[in-house]
C-alpha cells in the first residue's frame, strides 16, 4: 500500500509534466461559463471537459494528473466512454476534489474554514472504486490589515488538511494538501513580504499537523501559492524576486521527504504563472520536484477559444495544448517567453 502511494505521488510529478485542475465546483464553473455566455448545464460541462481530456498531445506529454469534481468523475463522454477512462488512457492519473468548500468560520468573521471531514472515509472508498488515485483539499487564508489571518484560522485549517490527508492514505489515495494564501482575496492589499510571512506560518503549522496525524509525507503532494504581492497592493515583484522568495520559503518549511510541490496559479496571468515556475526550476537546486497544478492559468485561453461551440473544439484544444506545453517546459526550467509569440 505504502509503496503504491509513493509511486502515484512520483507519477504526479513526472519530469516535464504537471496537473490540470479541472475540479471547479458547480458554482465556480458557472462563473467561468458566464464569462463566455455559456449556460452551465450538465452537458455543457461534460462537453467542455471532454474537449480538454481528448487533447491527446497535451494529455500524453504534459499532464500527469487531472483533478475532477464529483460530477465529472461519474460522467461519460458523448460516445459513452467514462471521462475517467479518457484520462487514464492518456497515461494521466485521475484525482478528485473531496473538500466541501471553504465556509465562513464561525467566531472568526472574514475567515474561512474548509469543511468535509464528516463521512470522508466512506466517500474516499467510493472514489477509489470509481478510479481516483489522488485527492485534493483546499483551505484558504486571507491576509488583511485588521490582523487576519488569526492563529485560530491557521491552526483549524492545518488540522483539517492533516485529518483529510491521513484518511486519504488509509484508502490508497494520495492527498494533495493545499493551504492557499490568497493573492486576490477581498483585502488583497498586502505586499510580497506579508505573503512570505503568512505562507511560512501556514506551512510550518501544516507540517506539524501532518506529523502529529501520522501522515506519510512520501505519499503526499503539496499545492501551495507562490510568494507574490496581493493583487490590490499597488506593488509588484520581478519574476526573479518571486522565484527567490518562493523557493526560500518552501526550503524553510517543506521536508525533503515530500516528493513534489505543484503550485496553484491563484489569479496570476497565464504567462506569469509559467515564467515564475520556470525561473525557480532554472535557478535553484531543490530536494523536491516543482511543477504546476493550475486551474485558471491552464484553462483560460482554452475556455475562451471554445466559447461553447462545437466548431471551436479544435481551437480550444490547441489553446490548451499550447499552455500545457509552456508549463511542461517551465517544469523543466526551459520555458522562454518568446515561445509564446512563436506559437
Ligand atoms: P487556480 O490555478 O485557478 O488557482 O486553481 C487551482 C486550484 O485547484 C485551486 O484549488
Amino acid at each position: 500500500m505504502t509503496t503504491e502511494l509513493h509511486d502515484i505521488a512520483h507519477k504526479m510529478v513526472a519530469d516535464g509534466k504537471g496537473i490540470l485542475a479541472a475540479d471547479e465546483s458547480s458554482g465556480t464553473i458557472k462563473k467561468r461559463f458566464d464569462t463566455i455566455n455559456v449556460e452551465s448545464t450538465e452537458d455543457n460541462r461534460r462537453d467542455y471537459r471532454e474537449m480538454l481530456f481528448r487533447a491527446d498531445d497535451a494529455m500524453k506529454n504534459c499532464i500527469s494528473g487531472v483533478i475532477l469534481f464529483d460530477e465529472t468523475l461519474r460522467q461519460k463522454a458523448a460516445d459513452g466512454t467514462p471521462l475517467v477512462q479518457l484520462i487514464s488512457d492518456a497515461g494521466a492519473v485521475p484525482g478528485i476534489k473531496v473538500d466541501q468548500g471553504a465556509k465562513d468560520m464561525v467566531g472568526r468573521p472574514g475567515e474561512k474554514n474548509t469543511e468535509g471531514l464528516d463521512g470522508l472515509g466512506a466517500r474516499m472508498a467510493e472514489y477509489h472504486a470509481l478510479g481516483a488515485r489522488f485527492a485534493k483539499w483546499r483551505s484558504v487564508i486571507t491576509i488583511a490589515d485588521d490582523g487576519r489571518p488569526s492563529w485560530s484560522c491557521i491552526k483549524a485549517n492545518a488540522h483539517g488538511l492533516a485529518r483529510y490527508a491521513v484518511i486519504c492514505q488509509a484508502n490508497g489515495i494520495v492527498p494533495i494538501v493545499e493551504p492557499e494564501v490568497l493573492m486576490d482575496g477581498p483585502d488583497a492589499k498586502h505586499d510580497i513580504d506579508s505573503c512570505y510571512r503568512v505562507t511560512e506560518w501556514a506551512l510550518k503549522t501544516l507540517y506539524d499537523e501532518l506529523y502529529e496525524a501520522n501522515v506519510d509525507l512520501e505519499g503526499t503532494i503539496l499545492k501551495p501559492n507562490m510568494i507574490v504581492p496581493g493583487q490590490h497592493s499597488g506593488t509588484s515583484a520581478s519574476v526573479d524576486e518571486v522565484a527567490e522568495k518562493t523557493v526560500k520559503c518552501l526550503k524553510a518549511c517543506v521536508p525533503s521527504a515530500v516528493p513534489g510541490i505543484a503550485f496553484l496559479s491563484g489569479g496570476q496571468s497565464d504567462e506569469l504563472a509559467t515564467a515564475h515556475l520556470s525561473a525557480m526550476n532554472a535557478t535553484y537546486d531543490m530536494p523536491w520536484k516543482l511543477t504546476f497544478s493550475y486551474g485558471r492559468a491552464l484553462q483560460a485561453a482554452a475556455l475562451k477559444a471554445w466559447s461553447g461551440k462545437t466548431e471551436n473544439v479544435a481551437a480550444g484544444q490547441q489553446a490548451f495544448t499550447h499552455r500545457a506545453k509552456m508549463n511542461g517546459l517551465a517544469a523543466m526550467g526551459t520555458y522562454k517567453a518568446d515561445l509564446e509569440k512563436a506559437a
